[in-house]
């Protein structure tokens, strides 16, 4: 019998315990030994759960039980989910989170503690909810060469972006229906300025790189800008709108962004809707490889917590998977200067149209019945970031409304 504690009894962790509950005797049939839900931390109380009597608000309940083997972090954010965990690895314990900023920002760190201790860190929940990505990542393709990584990593955003493509939702009725439907926090900055994706990219980044990318040193961007106009002038160039998490290795160095971009419509990514998440890995032996499901809920990303879970009571002496190195402020280097074509609306009069074509050479103008009057939209070659500022820079007149990078994919 091995003793789990839960900390954080939200949505994920109650799921933990609910699945665990339910699924009982298959998970203890996996695991080769009963699974037994000993604490569960949180401030609030729920005094009408069957295991209202494990809960507990005193951390110390936890780290201080030796009987305690494995804990579940399923608290969110960095406080105080970063000193609990750590104090939980320095106290012997194995760990299993679904904390995707708490990896993102501390993963080195964390899975350092861990192989010193000879304990596990698992995270597998934390990209993806409940699609099984990271260990097949870091098992099954171990023999590539991993050249990049591409997601649609935030549900919320996919749900919204679907919804103004599909039913030409306006932005904000789109966010409102998102948060209705209980995707969206109530306040939704971590989902629609891409932040939650940024965070995604980074774990995948480091895993498939085997060095840590951290938040900071990825271009982050969200769909905030959005607007049905964009989503129509993606339609003219035979694409639809996601927000993309991507990593490219760049020789020695990696380059990361999350940006909206234009799939285009023949692309697998492109069929991804509504609150699916999917993770398209490059290697070099294997090809293009993708990983589709439900990327958030609650017994989704319960599924996944537990499997890890039942891995590390498989595991509690040995030590196994995932492992990467620390960064390096000068090893991710900026995304704009891998070239790609872009969509770009300016606002000029229509006889701009020459002075652009000089500026920017082989483009192609297009337009939708939303472009406003005032404005052209056109389609570059492909070009750096630096390439595209200096062309816009050599026409007067022109100013800029918005770029999207159409995704090589
Ligand atoms: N807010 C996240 C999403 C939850 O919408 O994808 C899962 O990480």
């Amino acid at each position: 019998m091995v003793k789990i504690a839960v900390m954080g009894h939200g949505v994920v962790g109650s799921g933990v315990a609910e699945l665990l509950q339910k699924n009982a005797a298959h998970i203890a049939a996996k695991a080769g030994e009963e699974i037994v839900l000993e604490r569960v931390l949180d401030l609030r109380e729920f005094p009408d759960l069957p295991y209202a009597d494990k809960f507990t608000k005193r951390f110390a309940d936890i780290s201080d039980d030796p009987t305690i083997q494995i804990v579940v972090e399923t608290m969110g954010g960095l406080t105080p989910a970063y000193d609990y965990v750590k104090a939980c690895l320095l106290a012997g314990k194995s760990v299993v989170t679904s904390n995707k900023e708490l990896v993102a920002q501390k993963g080195d760190e964390l899975l350092a503690i861990a192989k010193e201790k000879g304990l596990n860190f698992l995270f597998e929940a934390s990209v993806g909810g409940g699609i099984p990505v990271l260990r097949p990542l870091d098992q099954c393709l171990a023999a590539n060469e991993v050249s990049e990584v591409t997601g649609i990593l935030n549900g919320t955003t996919n749900f919204m972006l679907t919804r103004m493509i599909e039913d030409g939702m306006p932005f904000e009725e789109a966010l409102l229906l998102a948060q209705k439907r209980g995707y969206a926090e109530r306040d939704p900055s971590a989902d629609i300025d891409g932040l939650d994706a940024c965070r995604k990219i980074c774990i995948l980044a480091s895993l498939a790189f085997g060095r840590h990318v951290y938040p900071a040193q990825v271009r982050t961007e969200g769909i905030r800008e959005i607007t049905l106009t964009d989503v129509r002038l993606a339609a003219a160039v035979g694409g639809v709108i996601k927000l993309i998490g991507k990593a490219v290795k760049n020789g020695e160095h990696v380059s990361c962004a999350v940006a909206p971009m234009i799939v285009r419509k023949e692309h697998l990514l492109s069929d991804v809707r509504d609150v699916f998440n999917a993770i398209l890995v490059r290697g070099d032996a294997i090809g293009d490889v993708v990983f589709y499901g439900r990327g958030a809920g609650k017994l989704p990303t319960a599924s996944a917590v537990l499997a890890d879970v039942i891995d590390e009571v498989k595991h509690l002496k040995a030590r196994k998977y995932l492992c990467w190195s620390a960064g390096a402020p000068d090893y991710a280097i900026d995304f704009g200067l891998l070239p790609a074509r872009m969509l770009l609306r300016v606002r000029a009069d229509a006889d701009k149209k020459a002075d652009l074509a000089a500026a920017f050479g082989n483009i192609e103008f297009v337009t939708c019945d939303a472009l406003p009057q005032d404005e052209l939209a056109f389609v570059t070659s492909a070009m750096t970031e630096k390439e595209l500022d200096a062309a816009l820079k050599a026409v007067s007149g022109a100013e800029p409304v918005r770029r999207l990078r159409l995704a090589e994919l």
